[in-house]
């Protein structure tokens, strides 16, 4: 028991913007689809003449997207800052090039498969399958920042967004398809959620090295030295 290293692992400030960015995106994502496919007040939803008096309306749905996404935005430049700020918050991009990056991934790679138990493989503190996908929604979490700015300047030509972001619009194909692929990116990024979500839940019961409570606390608990110990420092 007297082994167990209680390591602090994230700082205040990843804490809030994990959570933050969490119920920004929860927020986005629901008024997000009912934006798409207004369905459960019918396919227009309330038409402008008819929505005097009614609470849901479309205007209404849009004004709590858009305000989540500034929330959004505000949280992500907060990410950088403190990555910039702080050793440990930096942003990990994944070392593809080396040979221990591929290791990692083949030996987590058979532990999620049941070929390796969990003993057997080198502990991390965040493993490169993790921090991979880590890198590639932070990279998702940006391409939704940018296309949602750039339609939300649509509706100004001449304004301050239109002006930064205009190009994406034309770069992208058009409206249309700038809608699209912020329509499934969306998708890829609740997807994400709910495996990251599920490896959370597993690591914790698995390892039971409050990986879930780490997000709160900053602590994680492990019975040997993590391989990424430095990484903390
Ligand atoms: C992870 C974050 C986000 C998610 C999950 C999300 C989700 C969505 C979805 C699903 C749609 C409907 C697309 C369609 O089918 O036409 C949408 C539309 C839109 N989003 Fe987002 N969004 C996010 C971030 C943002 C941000 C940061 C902004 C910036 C203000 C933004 C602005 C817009 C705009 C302007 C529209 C089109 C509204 C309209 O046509 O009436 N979104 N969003
Ligand atoms: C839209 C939903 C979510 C997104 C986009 C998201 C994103 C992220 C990201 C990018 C990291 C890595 C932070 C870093 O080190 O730079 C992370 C870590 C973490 N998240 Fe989430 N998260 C979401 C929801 C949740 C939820 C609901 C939980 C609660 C069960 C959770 C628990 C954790 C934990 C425990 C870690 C640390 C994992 C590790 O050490 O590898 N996340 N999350």
């Amino acid at each position: 028991m007297n082994n167990i290293k209680r390591l602090y692992v994230f700082s205040p400030s990843l804490r809030i913007w994990h959570w933050i960015n969490f119920l920004s995106i929860m927020v986005l994502f629901a008024t997000g689809i009912y934006i798409g496919n207004p369905f459960f007040i019918g396919s227009q939803g309330i038409e402008p003449a008819l929505a005097h008096g009614e609470t849901l309306t479309m205007g209404l749905v849009r004004e709590v997207h858009f305000i989540a996404g500034y929330i959004l935005l505000a949280s992500f430049i907060f990410r950088i800052l403190i990555a910039l700020t702080s050793k440990r918050d930096r942003l990990f991009i994944p070392k593809f090039w080396t040979a221990e990056y591929w290791f990692s991934i083949f030996e987590t790679v058979q532990e999620y498969l049941l070929l390796k138990s969990s003993k057997e493989v080198v502990p991390h503190v965040r493993n490169h399958l993790a921090r991979t996908a880590y890198f590639f929604i932070y990279l998702a979490i940006f391409f939704m920042i940018v296309t949602g700015f750039a339609m939300y300047g649509l509706s100004d030509p001449e304004g301050f967004w239109a002006s930064i972001f205009g190009w994406v619009v034309w770069a992208l194909g058009g409206e249309f398809p700038t809608h699209m692929w912020h329509h499934w990116i969306a998708w890829i990024i609740i997807l994400f959620a709910i495996v990251h979500v599920y490896m959370v839940v597993r690591e914790d019961i698995v390892k039971r090295d409050g990986e879930i409570s780490s997000m709160f606390s900053g602590y994680k608990f492990f019975k040997k030295e993590p391989f990424d110990a430095e990484d903390l420092k």
